[in-house]
């Protein structure tokens, strides 16, 4: 498979911040963020591949500034890393004031997509390639943090099946 450079898979979503989308405080749900995130990555890590895909996993998301209502939320995706099955998507969400042009990183974030057939069994995707200094920059580290997901994973496997499936969990 050709490697492809990591702007290839550029995914852009900039959105008006309107009242179905706001709390009582008037700013952005948290949930409604993660979501606008995780579309933009998916389309980011198809893109890359051009294969179906599944989002394995999101790394923690913080919520660095409020979004506030009237301003808009642009989410920007690109893929800056792959295994053999997987891809790593960063993710970075901007609000802007409208009328004042201030504009605020409200989140990053990294999610991992992985590639799958008709099956939904993993497959194999092309390599991907950093060009910029900061595409660089990610790439280089993103080993380290595959590395954290793995044990992570570990963890949080062991831990479901620790508290099972029956209901109440808590005897
Ligand atoms: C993600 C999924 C396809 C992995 O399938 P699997 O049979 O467990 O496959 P493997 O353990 O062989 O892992 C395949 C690849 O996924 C990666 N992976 C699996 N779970 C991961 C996780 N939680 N975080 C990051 N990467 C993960 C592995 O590192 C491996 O990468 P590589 O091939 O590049 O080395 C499977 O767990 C799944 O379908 N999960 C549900 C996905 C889903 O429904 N998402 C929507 C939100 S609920």
């Amino acid at each position: 498979m050709e490697k492809k450079p990591c702007s290839h898979s550029l995914a852009v979503k900039t959105s008006h911040v309107l009242p179905p989308d706001t709390n009582y405080h008037g700013t952005l749900f948290g949930g409604t963020l993660m979501s606008h995130i995780d579309d933009v990555a998916a389309i980011a890590a198809v893109r890359h591949c051009r294969k179906a895909v599944v989002t394995a996993s999101t790394d923690s998301v913080d919520f660095l500034e409020p979004v506030k209502q009237g301003n808009s939320i642009c989410v920007e995706a690109f893929v800056t890393w792959t295994r053999n099955t997987s891809m790593e998507v960063f993710v970075k969400a901007v609000t802007e004031d409208l009328l004042s042009g201030e504009r605020k990183v409200c989140a990053t974030a990294f999610l991992t997509f992985v590639a799958v057939d008709e099956n939904l069994r993993p497959v194999p995707v092309p390599e991907v390639y950093p060009e910029s200094e900061s595409e660089k920059l990610l790439h280089e580290g993103a080993p380290l943090r595959a590395e954290r997901r793995r044990e992570r994973r570990k963890y949080n496997r062991e831990f479901a099946e620790r508290f099972g499936t029956s209901y109440p969990w808590n005897k």
